[in-house]
């Protein structure tokens, strides 16, 4: 079976980096090798247009610009690491994606989504994730569970409410329109609770490309 590429998506604090490790031992279980990534990053110079993207300080970054770094990081991360993954037979497992992109600065930030479209279309051509593992909570949960990991703030962290209520709305919204791609995990019961929901998505998914693979 081809290599697949699999996304978590959602906002701050539902879980992500927490979950990871239950989807890439899941995937290992079923004897893929995996490549676990995140963006914006995932190569030593992606990791610098994060360390940009998040700690700025200086004065007000444009939105676009924000965007045309979103995307070069992402541009590099797909030469560098992610299509040579997928080419070789990996299974690729990402912390977030593009979805990201149309959640924070689309309608975080408010970019028009056809524009963020036109990079879209420039940078990954055709590629898109074969899964996108949504995992939702609702806002003031997240931002509990953010202020119990007990780091700083970076520069979305700082943003107000209603910029992550968009963020959850515009994820929420996507999942609605391409239900073929997107699960939508509740990420609000105990950890290993949400797991076990991810792993039974898993299941139902890898059935599906296995008979793919055998047609
Ligand atoms: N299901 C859960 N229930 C309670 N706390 C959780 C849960 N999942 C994660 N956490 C905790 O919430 C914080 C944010 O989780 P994290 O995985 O870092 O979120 P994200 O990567 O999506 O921002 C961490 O301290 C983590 O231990
Ligand atoms: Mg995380």
């Amino acid at each position: 079976m081809r290599g697949r590429f699999i996304t978590l998506e959602g906002g701050e604090g539902v879980g992500k980096s927490t979950q990871m490790d239950a989807v890439r031992a899941w995937l290992e279980s079923r004897g893929h090798r995996v490549l676990t990534t995140r963006e914006p990053g995932g190569t030593p110079l992606s990791e610098h247009i994060r360390d940009l993207l998040k700690g700025w300080d200086g004065e007000d970054m444009d939105s676009d610009t924000e965007l045309l770094l979103v995307f070069a990081a992402r541009n590099e991360h797909l030469a560098k690491r992610i299509r040579p993954a997928l080419e070789r037979g990996e299974w690729v497992l990402c912390d977030r994606f593009t979805d990201a992109t149309y959640a924070y600065q689309g309608s975080g930030r408010g970019i028009p989504p056809a524009r963020i479209e036109t990079l879209e279309q420039w940078v990954q051509g055709t590629l898109r994730p074969d899964l996108t593992l949504l995992l939702d909570v609702p806002v003031a949960l997240g931002f509990e569970r953010v202020s119990g990991r007990g780091e700083g703030h970076d520069r979305f962290e700082r943003e107000q409410r209603d910029f992550f209520e968009r963020v959850r709305s515009t994820y929420l919204a996507r999942a609605t329109n391409d239900p073929e791609r997107f699960r939508v995990i509740d990420a609000s019961p105990l950890p290993e609770q949400v797991s076990e929901a991810i792993r039974a998505v898993l299941d139902e998914r890898h059935a599906v490309w296995a008979r793919e693979h055998r047609k």
